[in-house]
């Protein structure tokens, strides 16, 4: 079948990557999203382990449409008996970008009615509309006068992970988290610090990558488990094999704050994803952080604008790139932000810079490699000087 996964902007390629170590074929980079075929155990499979998925569709059936009851009559052409009965509920998402067709939620609304209406008419009962846990969530995308029509696989979003328990404020979504971090290059092949955590995202996506933890390891429940094809002994052995493929991990994963709030919460959700053996959480500001190994990256998501207290943003991000220059030599530091004119006073030179979108801020995620070496001067300065004024 064919399969459609939604992702964000900027992770096309990551995820793609990921579809391939799955075993998808024919897989098309699109835009925020990547097609590939593959049969019903794959779709499981990609729904319960690919980390940068945000949904996974099946395409059901292709028409134009050139006003709505076009749409209403080619929505009522399909069987939807085959998919649900009029005991169950239903949910439609509608993305529209056409001119005949301007409002997404109208869609989404006129397809509801075409499949309610048919239930109806045959059967005197209609299903009932649940917008949160459906029985089963349909997916209308139509584009100028070319409708699509897709079952969602995955139900609710796939990067509510399960393992957030709570969040701090502005947290960052686990799937741009799990992109970051593979972009970055990172698979668990050396220690990992995020010294701003916040409710410890990073430093657990990271976890979940290093040891081969599927991403959807917590989830409650995957759409096509209440889908009538649903099959209970292929979805256990997915789960199973990948399961199997979990590995050990030899380094660490450091998370910090200066807040005692995130502290807490990161630890409760750190604990939820059951990676307590693998990350250290610890309080302490940035500015006085010393780096917790000789080993390793930095990927880091501060905050992008001027609510901290008492503290100019740009001064916030001059301090960072003032860090980074004194006690992470020898580290290759990631950085996310939306506030382009922040990050220009962190003050060294990029040598990576990727466009991501942090929900509707657009960010850039920006590489740093400060050189083993580059402190050494200064330092052999500050030695002598210190053994000449003992001299004196
Ligand atoms: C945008 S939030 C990070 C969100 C996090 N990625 C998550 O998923 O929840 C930025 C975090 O930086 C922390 N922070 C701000 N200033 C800091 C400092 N000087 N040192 C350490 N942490 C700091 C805040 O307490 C906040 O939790």
């Amino acid at each position: 079948m064919d399969i459609v996964v939604k992702t964000l902007h900027g992770l096309e390629e990551v995820l793609a990557k990921e579809i391939e170590q799955l075993g998808g074929q024919n897989i098309r980079p699109l835009k925020r999203a990547v097609s590939f075929e593959g049969d019903l155990g794959l779709l499981y499979k990609a729904n319960f382990e690919l980390r940068t998925a945000m949904r996974i569709i099946t395409p059901i059936r292709t028409f134009t449409a050139r006003n709505e009851n076009d749409l209403y009559r080619n929505i009522q052409k399909i069987d939807w008996s085959e998919y649900m009965s009029n005991s169950d509920t239903l949910a439609i998402d509608g993305v529209a970008s056409s001119r005949i067709f301007r409002h997404s939620k109208y869609v989404a609304l006129k397809t509801k009615d075409a499949i309610v209406d048919q239930f109806r008419d045959r059967t005197g009962k209609r299903p009932n509309v649940n917008v949160l846990t459906p029985s089963l969530r349909v997916n209308i995308h139509i584009h100028d006068d070319f409708v699509t029509v897709s079952l969602d696989s995955s139900g609710e979003s796939l990067h509510k992970r399960g393992y957030r328990t709570d969040v701090m404020e502005a947290p960052i979504n686990e799937v741009l988290a799990a992109g970051m971090i593979q972009l970055a290059g990172w698979h668990g092949q050396s220690d990992l610090t995020d010294p701003m955590m916040g409710s410890g995202t990073i430093p657990i996506e990271a976890a979940m990558i290093a040891t081969n933890t599927p991403a959807g390891m917590y989830k409650e429940w995957f759409g096509f488990q209440k889908w009538r094809n649903f099959d209970e002994a292929l979805w256990k052995d997915v789960q199973q094999e990948a399961m199997d493929k979990i590995k050990p991990f030899n380094h660490k994963i450091y998370g910090f704050d200066k807040e005692f709030k995130a502290m807490r919460i990161a630890q409760r959700n750190v604990q939820a994803a059951r990676m307590e053996d693998h990350i250290e959480v610890k309080r302490k500001p940035f500015e006085r952080l010393e780096r917790p190994s000789d080993d390793g990256i930095l990927i880091m998501n501060p905050p992008y604008d001027v609510r901290l207290e008492n503290t100019d943003i740009n001064e916030f991000y001059e301090m960072i790139g003032a860090r980074f220059k004194k006690a992470w030599e020898g580290c290759h530091a990631w950085i996310i932000s939306s506030n382009m004119e922040a990050l220009k006073h962190i003050g060294l030179r990029t040598s990576r810079k990727i466009v991501l979108f942090n929900g509707a801020l657009e960010c850039k995620f920006q590489k740093y490699e400060m050189y083993a070496g580059s402190r050494r001067k200064p330092r052999e300065v500050s030695v002598s000087a210190k053994l000449k004024s003992n001299d004196d």
